[in-house]
């Protein structure tokens, strides 16, 4: 937890010119800067920013907020990694970070010294080695690429990194995964006769390796073991190269190999991450649709490919948005896209990018016409009712688990058109609950509260945050968006993520979820209305203080229709007088 003191500290003294200037270059005109956004593609530009306000906004996509927001926009980073890099931008030590972190983060930073050392020898290893050289131009690379990627060669020794580590038998050798021990205790670099490829975090820190065998050999890859640095479901390699061409194109690519990101690179093609052999997870799926509109997944088209492609959608379903976009590309022939680009060249490859992909929702209905795992030519047989119903089997959980709302919509039309039911069917039968947007049918028994009233609760919380340990969350609907936020933040408080904070600590905490839209809006319109505290406080009590009565009501209600049918148990009849007796009071506070 970073205190909210700091944060303010912190942004006084950046300037979010320089720091947006790290990335886009800006133009002054009057009293703000210029430039092209670097969030939406435009050819004029609206993007402004403001060092008296210390604010950008972007008048065509919307896209605004601080310094922080900036980076966590723009980099994809998280709150805590944006105050930290901030930080160190100008020298300020973040204070206090949960003891945890503050540990780990003690623990990591000789690690990556250790790795950008091993890294700077790898390279310096290779410009020795005419073997690995003459290995990396026959795969059509030139020193520039290269050199973007930091490409080295491990030596063909036992003990080549005693070079640069003088004591070599320093254990954080062996915990960031260079070195291994054996069972005699005899220690050894693990990468030996390999072309280097160093894995970055996204702040350029290298965090783990890739080595390729030259020619042929086993295994052909050999990567960085998980270490304290290095979560390999958490990392896509490429990432931080890739950044500004992801930011251009508003595509990002994922492949499978390094190879296909380096390859694809050489030929021009730069907005490129490769998943690192695992699966796709879903928190890569997150990352990549804040720095892009359209994320392309691309798959060999084998088995191994199939799998993947699957596992893919399933993970991103939950991270869609209406607006954004998820691709599918699986790669005709037998050819990974490096040996793709390098035989077609650049323009087809765009061209598969461009129009021979499968979007998200037509995979998904391709899936579900099969069991899972199946190939195609094991499709349901829709001609029955048995395969029809198989069908809504294979789509239910698959349904259930895309966030958003029009495009759910959508592809349950299609689903029902395939399994001739009505939407509505598929609907019940699948358990999809309404999502957020449009009020979904109240729940029953219960004078519902409205939406008006949750986004004046709403209001009140992110002005301060800590009132949210004040609402009856029993009695908050988490299926509207204002009630699925309010829940959010009381969570959040829950967990000490806020405390102390302001609106604009609770705005970039919740960037990049499902509920950054609405609170914007909210916010906007609370800066524009300029509302009195004392007011504000006295609207949230007032509301508060009806939704006690409404439950009040529903809760008495319930047990005189109850007394009305049949009779009331004593305790009933008990509860019914407090409950009655409650009520009539006028309310405290
Ligand atoms: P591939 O076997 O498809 O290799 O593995 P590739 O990317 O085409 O490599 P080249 O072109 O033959 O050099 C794809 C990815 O799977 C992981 C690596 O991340 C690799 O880039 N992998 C593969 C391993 O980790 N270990 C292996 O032995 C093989
Ligand atoms: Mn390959």
């Amino acid at each position: 937890m970073i205190p909210e003191s700091f944060i303010q500290e912190l942004l006084a003294r950046v300037d979010i010119v320089d720091v947006i200037e790290r990335f886009v270059p800006l133009k002054k005109g009057g009293a703000n800067y210029q430039a092209c956004c670097p969030f939406h593609s435009e050819k004029t530009p609206s993007f402004t920013v403001s060092p008296s306000k210390q604010f950008y906004h972007c008048f065509g996509c919307g896209a605004h907020g601080s310094a922080l927001g900036f980076l966590m926009q723009y980099s994809g980073l998280g709150f805590i990694e944006a105050v930290e890099d901030l930080a160190h931008s100008v020298g300020m030590q973040v204070p206090r970070v949960s003891e945890r972190v503050q540990t780990d983060r003690v623990k990591k930073a000789p690690l990556t010294e250790l790795m950008l050392r091993a890294a700077r020898f790898y390279k310096e290893q290779l410009k020795a080695s005419p073997k690995a050289v003459d290995y990396l131009k026959g795969r059509g690379l030139t020193g520039e690429v290269a050199a973007k990627f930091g490409l080295g060669y491990a030596p063909d020794e036992w003990q080549g990194l005693e070079q640069v580590f003088p004591d070599y038998n320093d254990q954080a050798l062996v915990e960031c995964g260079l070195v291994i021990v054996n069972e005699q205790g005899r220690r050894y670099d693990r990468f030996r006769d390999r072309v280097m490829f160093p894995i970055l975090d996204q702040r350029g820190n290298v965090i783990g390796f890739g080595g390729r065998v030259i020619g042929q050999g086993e295994p052909k890859y050999l990567n960085s073991p998980e270490t304290p640095l290095f979560e390999k479901g958490r990392e896509l390699y490429g990432l931080p190269q890739a950044r500004r061409a992801i930011h251009d194109a508003d595509t990002v690519i994922v492949v499978e190999g390094y190879m296909d990101v380096v390859g694809l690179a050489q030929l021009g093609v730069e907005n490129v991450v490769a998943s690192l052999g695992t699966a796709t997870t879903g928190h890569n799926a997150q990352r990549l649709l804040r720095q892009a509109n359209r994320v392309v997944f691309c798959f060999d088209r084998d088995a191994a490919g199939d799998r993947a492609a699957r596992r893919a959608m399933e993970n991103s379903l939950e991270f869609l948005e209406d607006g954004k976009r998820i691709d599918i590309l699986q790669m005709p022939g037998n050819q990974d896209p490096d040996e793709y680009i390098r035989e077609h060249g650049k323009a087809a490859f765009d061209d598969l990018v461009n129009t021979g992909t499968t979007p998200l929702s037509e995979f998904l209905v391709r899936e579900v016409r099969k069991p899972a795992g199946e190939s195609l030519d094991k499709q349901f047989n829709l001609a029955t009712a048995e395969g029809r119903a198989q069908l809504i089997r294979e789509a239910r959980p698959l349904l259930q688990r895309i966030a958003a709302p029009i495009l759910r919509t959508q592809v349950t039309k299609v689903v029902a058109g395939l399994a001739e039911l009505s939407q509505a069917e598929v609907e019940a039968q699948c358990g999809l609950k309404p999502l957020a947007r449009g009020r979904p049918s109240a729940p029953p028994q219960r004078r519902s509260i409205q939406v008006s009233q949750l986004k004046t609760l709403l209001r009140a919380v992110l002005r301060r945050p800590e009132r949210a340990a004040r609402l009856p969350l029993e009695q908050i609907d988490a299926e509207s968006s204002e009630g699925a936020a309010l829940h959010a933040i009381a969570n959040a408080i829950e967990h000490g993520e806020l405390a102390g904070g302001n609106m604009g600590l609770v705005i970039e905490h919740f960037r990049g979820s499902p509920h950054e839209a609405l609170m914007g809006a909210l916010v906007t319109a609370a800066t524009v209305e300029q509302v009195d505290e004392g007011e504000e406080e006295t609207v949230f009590e007032d509301t508060l203080a009806r939704m006690r009565q409404a439950e009040l009501g529903a809760m008495i209600d319930a047990l005189n229709a109850r007394a009305r049918s049949g009779h009331l148990t004593a305790e009933e009849q008990a509860e019914l007088a407090r409950l009655l007796a409650a009520k009539a009071k006028p309310q405290p506070r």
